[in-house]
């Protein structure tokens, strides 16, 4: 079998791989300024090629932004719902990855558990890519890192603050971290803490991940602060986690300990009034618009990165 180029989770790829993807992201979104949002990048880098989507979750962005990418790409889709599969009723996912790689030329799949992600690529003989799951969700932490990028500069040296549920986003924040050097500030309340797993090996790639369950001690000075739902898809714990959460709310105060011209970041949907403020969200340090664009961007540059055309 050859090696497909998966993307995960950002621990399996290098600093130097992230690197290139988010200055593809970049220069693609730059060459097509002002265009239709219908027309093919030049280069063309998916010409023949068929990304095949599988949602086990529910999807706005994710779903609209692969199909989008790959249009750019001059590529194309097919999109299933996993209940619409067999997959649905039982069928292994290593028989769904061995059938799809002799349709398609890559699977992005949006699971409920980071395990079928990964049997999914180990059985697949093309590349699969993770578009969430429990463990992470890579591909909005690029979209993220773009936007602060195309607002602030290099997010090398930066600090950014996570203040929040210490989920599935908080977790490919702390894998991206010492990947690509800047630190990262996480205040979240003791049962909601981020994953030990990736604490761990973020201290030991020397990267600069502190917590804490003070959210004005991890925000202050920040360059940056990201929040997101209190309440992720599969959550049971809905009572528990509002009144947990409560004291972690992004607010115009909390905001104004960050640096001076510290932008906010939130992947959505997003829940105001819980986790954030009407006045921050829709605020002017709010990056949100921008940050749901670049999903496209981002996205097409890791199609390019599995396809090797980057
Ligand atoms: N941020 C994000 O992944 O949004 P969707 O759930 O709408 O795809
Ligand atoms: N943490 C959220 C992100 C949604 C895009 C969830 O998993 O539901």
């Amino acid at each position: 079998m050859n090696h497909p180029r998966h993307f995960l989770d950002l621990w399996k790829l290098d600093g130097a791989d992230l690197r290139v993807i988010l200055e593809d992201a970049k220069a693609r979104k730059a060459a097509r300024a002002g265009w239709p949002r219908g027309r093919i990048d030049a280069d063309v880098p998916a010409r023949d090629r068929t990304l095949a989507m599988i949602f086990e979750k529910n999807s706005t962005r994710t779903r609209f932004s692969f199909d989008a990418a790959m249009r750019q790409l001059g590529g194309d889709v097919i999109i299933s719902n996993a209940v619409d599969m067999q997959l649905g009723r039982g069928e292994p996912i290593e028989d769904t990855a061995r059938v799809l790689s002799r349709m398609v030329d890559a699977v992005m799949i949006r699971a409920n558990t980071h395990a079928d992600v990964e049997r999914l690529a180990m059985s697949a003989s093309v590349p699969v890519i993770n578009g969430l799951s429990d463990k992470g969700h890579p591909c909005q932490i690029l979209a993220d890192l773009m936007t602060f990028e195309e607002h602030r500069g290099l997010v090398t040296g930066r600090t950014l603050a996570y203040v929040g549920d210490g989920n599935n986003v908080c977790a490919s924040f702390i894998q991206a971290a010492p990947k690509l050097g800047f630190k990262l500030n996480i205040a979240a309340p003791a049962i909601y803490y981020p994953d030990l797993a990736d604490l761990a090996r973020a201290a030991a790639l020397q990267g600069q991940v502190t917590t804490t369950h003070d959210p004005r001690e991890a925000v202050a000075g920040a360059d940056c602060v990201i929040t997101d739902t209190w309440v992720s898809m599969g959550d049971t714990d809905h009572d528990e986690r509002l009144e947990a959460l409560e004291p972690y709310q992004v607010d115009a105060e909390l905001m104004g300990l960050a640096a001076r011209d510290a932008v906010f970041l939130h992947c959505l949907p997003a829940h105001r009034g819980e986790e954030v403020t009407d006045a921050v969200i829709d605020g002017p340090q709010s990056l949100i618009w921008d940050e749901a664009e670049n999903r496209i961007h981002a996205q097409k540059s890791i199609l390019a990165w599995c396809f090797g055309k980057i």
